[in-house]
């Protein structure tokens, strides 16, 4: 072992407190996978009976996975592929294939937040007049009508909001962590609160808002024998809590020695969970609302899921309710806000693993990445066809490029390295809320269990059915290519030279921590 630890050319930002740290960890976990996911994944699953899978996946995967991200990225010091090379050098390959998820997912997460900032414009007049479907499809997104037609015709409605939200992306990312990311969600965050919970109050103020609540919340319990059920309530932790694709592992890497990580990883934990049951509380208040307006039951209405459900159900429910305008700049600002905080927390992977890798400033890493990622992001998603694009991309993404980090991260931290207790001990020595050792059960044994079937099971549904009414070529182009970009991009990254201070020498620096070294040896 060489005495003269090498360090990343550059040396490394840290959040200028814990609460800075744990502010964005939470603003990086409350996202649109809270507002517009969770009420129509909880109500198609089961309704309130989805509470007890989604509590069990909380508790039994997402936090350990959690845990496992903080502690890799703390005790590692660094972005995916820099924590995890130091592991073991072959972990560098699953660093930059995570770096490469998230790449492909800020692309489409953009543009959501952007049609979002639209729709707060849209809302002041109600532009849709009562025919809210056809306003999105047709007048604002310009939808080609072949599924399988790729356009390059920009929606200038979407291209204009989408640059803007990508200028202010890379403006804030290039002012770095703490004058840029931890000040943003400083502000972001607080009024995000203020503004949701003046508009779950105002719904649940709303008449058949309590026929709403009784709907989201009966329990059909036959859900619980239902496997899907289950997986669902697996990846809608996974979206939800920014798990698996590097954030965490990235954002616990700037904090200092001594920090208290299990206390940070429950409150984030809770506190994005509170945000989602609140969300679902008064999403379905106001669907309630509407199903009331139109003399039907919530159960018969259309369109609870995805966009639809943000940008078609609400804005017809905006129509129906005095005062609409006003709750529709909460809704649409709410959405625009927690999405924005996510949005950061995907950049930062990315530039701090082109930091740690090749000494970049924050600026240059925020240009260097962001202006391609801004032209793909108009290119493939601001243009007639990228309603389509973003479905089937988002789809397979998800679906498989975020499990398959999450299962091959379990597996490496549980074969190779330093491993689990390793990690615990490291969590333990650091928080005030020790970590029991089931804690390896769960993430050695049962979370790469439980997730690799989840893959499987992932990949044969979509060789089996494809996706929806999509094209296998398109399919193979988009939703198959964006997985493939990701591995192509962790494999060329991979190959490319880390530049450190002396010439040769390579930054798997067992000098910075001898512990490796030693627990190495000794398992
Ligand atoms: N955790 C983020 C969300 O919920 C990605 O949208």
């Amino acid at each position: 072992m060489s005495k003269t630890a090498v360090q990343p050319a550059r040396k490394r930002e840290t959040w200028n407190s814990q609460t800075a740290f744990l502010i964005a960890a939470i603003g990086s976990a409350i996202g649109l996978g809270n507002i517009w996911r969770f009420p129509g994944v909880a109500y198609s699953n089961g309704g309130g009976a989805f509470l007890i899978p989604y509590v069990v996946a909380l508790l039994v995967i997402g936090v350990p996975i959690l845990l496992l991200d903080y502690s890799v990225g703390h005790k590692f010091r660094g972005s995916p592929p820099l924590a995890l090379r130091r592991i073991t050098p072959k972990g560098e390959l699953l660093g930059w294939f995570q770096v490469g998820v998230s790449f492909v997912i800020f692309t489409y997460y953009a543009v959501v937040l952007a049609w979002a900032a639209r729709y707060v414009f849209y809302s002041f007049t109600e532009a849709w007049h009562g025919d809210s479907l056809n306003f999105f499809l047709t007048d604002f997104l310009q939808v080609t009508q072949a599924e399988t037609e790729f356009s390059l015709t920009p929606v200038a409605a979407v291209t204009i909001p989408l640059v803007l939200v990508w200028i202010l992306a890379i403006f804030i990312t290039a002012r770095g962590l703490t004058r840029g990311i931890a000040a943003a969600n400083k502000v972001f965050l607080p009024l995000l609160i203020i503004l949701f919970l003046a508009l779950v109050i105002r719904s649940l103020f709303l008449p058949g808002a309590m026929e709403g609540l009784n709907d989201f919340f009966s329990p059909q319990w036959s859900a619980l024998g239902d496997f899907q059920v289950w997986l669902a309530a697996v990846a809608q932790i996974f979206y939800s809590l920014s798990v698996a694709f590097g954030i965490m592992v990235t954002y616990a890497s700037y904090l200092p020695r001594k920090a208290n990580l299990t206390g940070a990883g429950l409150v984030a934990a809770f506190a994005n969970s509170s945000f989602e049951i609140l969300a679902g509380i008064g999403v379905f208040a106001a669907l309630g609302f509407m199903a009331f307006s139109q003399g039907v039951a919530v159960g018969d209405l259309e369109g609870l899921t995805g966009p639809i459900l943000s940008f078609v159900t609400f804005p017809q429910i905006i129509s129906m309710m005095p005062g609409g305008a006003l709750f529709g700049v909460l809704f649409f600002s709410s959405l625009v806000l927690a999405g924005f905080t996510s949005l950061l927390s995907l950049l930062q992977v990315v530039s701090g693993g082109i930091q740690d890798k090749f000494g970049f400033s924050p600026r240059n890493a925020a240009l260097i990445m962001g202006i391609p990622a801004m032209v793909v992001s108009v290119a493939l998603f601001g243009t007639q066809s990228g309603l389509n694009a973003l479905d089937v991309v988002d789809s397979f993404i998800n679906n498989l490029g975020v499990v398959a980090s999450a299962v091959a991260l379990t597996l490496l931290v549980s074969w190779m390295g330093p491993r689990l207790p390793f990690l615990r001990r490291h969590l333990n020595s650091v928080s005030s809320i020790k970590v029991p050792r089931v804690w390896e059960v769960l993430v050695g044994i049962v979370a790469p269990a439980a997730l690799g079937f989840m893959l499987i099971s992932a990949i044969w549904n979509y060789l089996q059915s494809g996706y929806g009414d999509f094209s296998d070529r398109y399919l193979a182009i988009l939703g198959w290519g964006a997985v493939g970009f990701a591995i192509a991009f962790a494999l060329i990254m991979t190959a490319l030279p880390w530049r450190v201070n002396r010439p040769g020498e390579d930054p798997l620096d067992q000098a910075v921590h001898p512990l490796v070294g030693a627990e190495r040896s000794r398992s």
